[in-house]
């Protein structure tokens, strides 16, 4: 049976930050207990679901695994001040990851046709700008830089403000980045400096309140207009909800982006035929891309509450009981995938969680595929080949995140 230490690591955000020991966990579940009752000091029990299926047979099922109100892992004395600092509600206020059937639909369609493929392939022209302003400063920092910091973290982020409407400027880019480290790294004291997720949602607040408010005055053809000035059920969108949207795509939609292409580069170094491969073949992109988010699975979990009884596993879920869906678990899943623990550029099929699965999968899912693509198909052409130049190291945290800083060196072509 699986012990009371390995209950903790699973909670402990620095079990995130040692891949082979977060790897290692998941791998003695998915044989031993795949569907795990765990109880963790301090945090409220729940299921650890580790096997590809049974995440996609939870998922596939909304009117039975609810996204409401438990959707992220937090020691009970972090969600009481939670509450508290919510007025007594469990979160500040819905995003759409922690909305049900019939709501979850409504409000996801208010952005939804934004972030389909035809729209966002029509933003190519400008993404591609952002990303030879990236490669740019690549250029001039060789032969050596932070490139999580320096390149892969700042392009996502400046593609999610053109997407939102927000004007290209340092000052913004410096406030959304810090209250993203803050909401996703919160738990690690380098990252999110002793701050957390109540801090930074208001910090998201003091951004965002304003940027509504001129959206409303003056719309444009933006994701940020569409969303202040949406009208639900034939009344103003609830203020509460816009922002908690604005918070959703600002941070999801660079920080798990930026974790990708940077976990992609170092998975590269670690395998530089695959470097090469993709160098000889730029078609491979697309399936290079894919790789690198079965690989890095930046999203660590989300969470479900069983709304009646569920038999899974020869096990009894009992109504109102909270499942963990681990996104890593499922994409090293060895009955799934051949040779789960190789890097493989042209990996076919390549049946990935890493956006999860059902009604919430990733609402950005083709903007970060369409900026991923864009973004190695400019980089190929520049470098020769990348080294290590330091320890690479991982955010501590339990939901969200990937390297934290890849110095590297690189030789130019
Ligand atoms: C490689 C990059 C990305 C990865 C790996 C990723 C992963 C995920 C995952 C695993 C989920 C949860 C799905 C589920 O519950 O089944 C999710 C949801 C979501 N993502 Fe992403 N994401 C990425 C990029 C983005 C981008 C660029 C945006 C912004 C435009 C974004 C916005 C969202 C939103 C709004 C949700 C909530 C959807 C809902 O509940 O209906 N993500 N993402």
């Amino acid at each position: 049976m699986l012990d009371q230490t390995l209950d903790n690591d699973i909670a402990d955000p620095r079990t995130y930050a040692d891949l082979a020991k977060q790897h290692g966990l998941y791998t003695q579940m998915r044989q031993n207990d795949p569907l795990h009752w765990t109880q963790p000091e301090g945090h409220r029990p729940f299921w650890t679901v580790t096997k590809h299926a049974d995440i996609m047979e939870i998922e596939r099922q909304p009117d039975k695994f609810l996204a409401y109100p438990r959707s992220k892992l937090f020691p009970i004395e972090y969600e009481k001040k939670m509450a508290a600092a919510a007025g007594g509600k469990p979160h500040f206020g819905r995003a759409i990851s922690q909305m049900d059937p019939p709501d979850h639909k409504v409000y996801r369609q208010i952005a939804q046709e934004w972030f389909q493929p035809t729209p966002i392939h029509g933003l190519s022209p400008k993404i591609t700008a952002l990303a030879d302003r990236g490669m740019k400063d690549l250029l001039a920092k060789a032969p050596a830089c932070d490139f999580y910091k320096e390149i892969a973290s700042p392009y996502p982020l400046r593609v999610i403000m053109l997407i939102l409407g927000i004007k290209d400027d340092p000052v913004s880019e410096r406030k959304i980045m810090d209250a993203t480290a803050r909401y996703f790294g919160g738990t690690d004291p380098e990252v999110g400096k002793g701050e957390g997720i109540i801090e930074a949602t208001f910090q998201y607040f003091d951004y965002f309140e304003p940027l509504a408010k001129e959206k409303r005055d003056h719309p444009a053809d933006d994701v940020a207009s569409l969303i202040a000035n949406a009208r639900v059920n034939g009344e103003p969108i609830d203020p509460a909800i816009a922002q908690m949207y604005f918070v959703a795509l600002a941070g999801a939609g660079h920080d798990t982006t930026g974790s990708t292409s940077a976990g992609g580069v170092l998975a590269m170094i670690q395998n530089p035929a695959e470097w090469d491969k993709l160098k000889a073949n730029p078609d491979l992109t697309h399936a290079a891309v894919e790789e690198m988010i079965r690989w890095v699975s930046p999203v660590k979990h989300f969470f479900r509450t069983a709304k009646e009884d569920y038999e899974l596993r020869g096990k009894t879920i009992k109504a109102g009981d909270n499942l963990l869906l681990a996104f890593p678990s499922a994409n090293r899943d060895e009955d799934l995938f051949d040779d789960p623990w190789t890097f493989r550029i042209d990996r076919k099929p390549n049946r990935h969680l890493g956006f999860g699965f059902g009604p919430h999968i990733c609402l950005g899912m083709a903007l970060a595929r369409l900026e991923l693509q864009i973004f190695f198909k400019a980089l190929m052409p520049l470098v020769r080949r990348f080294e290590l130049n330091g320890e690479p190291r991982w955010v501590q945290t339990n939901f969200v995140g990937g390297l934290k800083t890849l110095p590297v060196t690189y030789e130019l072509e």
